[in-house]
């Protein structure tokens, strides 16, 4: 029987981070230069289930149940068992991933939605985008505590998204492939950590907190429009007055700030942290000229990697 193979792509999300946990809306992009790839066989005469870890600096296989009991990898594999009345067969599951861990990249998503969709095929379950959705965002919810789903979501949908937790997820179109450049601070922090931190800051100071919240919806409802018809300079702007607003929250770093300047001064039209900040990757617009420039400029002031790549979406059917 030859392999199962699901694959899930890394995301960024362009505006909206912290604000969108508040109800308010967001903009994510699948990366698909980074992926989490599971494969799933049978494991025929075998006493157990294995799970075969393989990414490019360590290599690990651990049984099935010795994962502990809230290992999202085991999590993921259980959500789907639970729509079977029969014992799951056994099986042989190797996953690797290229995503950074902890980075803001959405490394837990897509490993929720690489190993739902992978699970469910194995066991000859059909499952439409939605019940994946639900099902990636159940195992998001043991890890991150009150996730908004926008991680999940853009990644089992692989389209740019508007979010919003109370709203239909709506495609959002990107006609022009937009240039964009992703630096990594080095520096690794829990998203829960940083979501804990922006919910203390808002208790203490709800009269600050709170317009910044508001502000990061109002820059995302215009960033809709601007990515639409691709304005990148409004773009880019948009970003810069995101990045201020997610400092203003405590969600930023000094090595953030940093790289977003240094990527300001290279010529790029706009830049921000991504995702729960404090550490992990930043990212940047630039036109395709500046794109090297701004690359060396990230590294020269201490990105300790970098991805570039290009974003785009035409809508297409769920
Ligand atoms: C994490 O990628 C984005 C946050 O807004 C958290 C969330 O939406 O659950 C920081």
């Amino acid at each position: 029987m030859p392999a199962i193979i699901s694959k899930a792509s890394g995301k960024i999300i362009l505006f909206g981070e912290h604000a969108v946990v508040y109800g308010y809306p967001a903009i994510a992009v699948p990366i698909d230069t980074i992926q989490v790839k599971v494969s799933i066989l049978p494991a025929i005469n075998k006493e157990q289930s294995i799970i075969k870890l393989r990414n490019i600096n360590w290599h690990d296989d651990v049984l099935f149940t010795a994962l502990d009991e809230n290992d999202p990898i085991r999590i993921s594999i259980k959500n789907v068992f639970a729509l079977i009345n029969q014992t799951p067969p056994h099986f042989e599951m190797t996953i690797s991933s290229s995503i950074p861990i902890a980075a803001g990249l959405g490394s837990s998503a897509a490993l929720a939605v690489a190993i739902t969709k992978g699970m469910s095929r194995f066991l000859g379950i059909y499952l439409s985008n939605d019940e994946i959705n639900v099902l990636a965002y159940k195992s998001e919810e043991i890890q991150h505590g009150s996730p908004s789903g926008i991680d999940n979501s853009v990644i089992t949908f692989g389209h740019p998204i508007l979010y919003s937790k109370s709203k239909e997820i709506s495609q959002i179109e990107i006609r022009n492939a937009i240039h964009i450049i992703l630096a990594d601070t080095g520096k690794r922090t829990l998203t829960k950590d940083v979501v804990s931190l922006v919910k203390k800051n808002l208790k203490k100071k709800p009269d600050v907190i709170k317009p910044i919240l508001a502000e990061i919806g109002g820059l995302v409802e215009k960033a809709t429009d601007a990515l639409l018809y691709g304005r990148l300079k409004e773009i880019g702007n948009l970003m810069v007055r995101n990045h201020i607003a997610l400092k203003k929250l405590g969600a930023s770093s000094i090595e953030l700030d940093q790289l977003v300047e240094s990527s300001l001064i290279n010529g790029a039209l706009g830049a921000k942290l991504c995702g729960g900040g404090k550490g992990g990757y930043m990212v940047a617009v630039c036109e395709p000229a500046s794109c090297e420039r701004v690359s060396s400029g990230l590294v020269s002031d201490g990105a300790t990697h970098i991805i570039s790549t290009t974003i785009v979406g035409s809508k297409k059917g769920k």
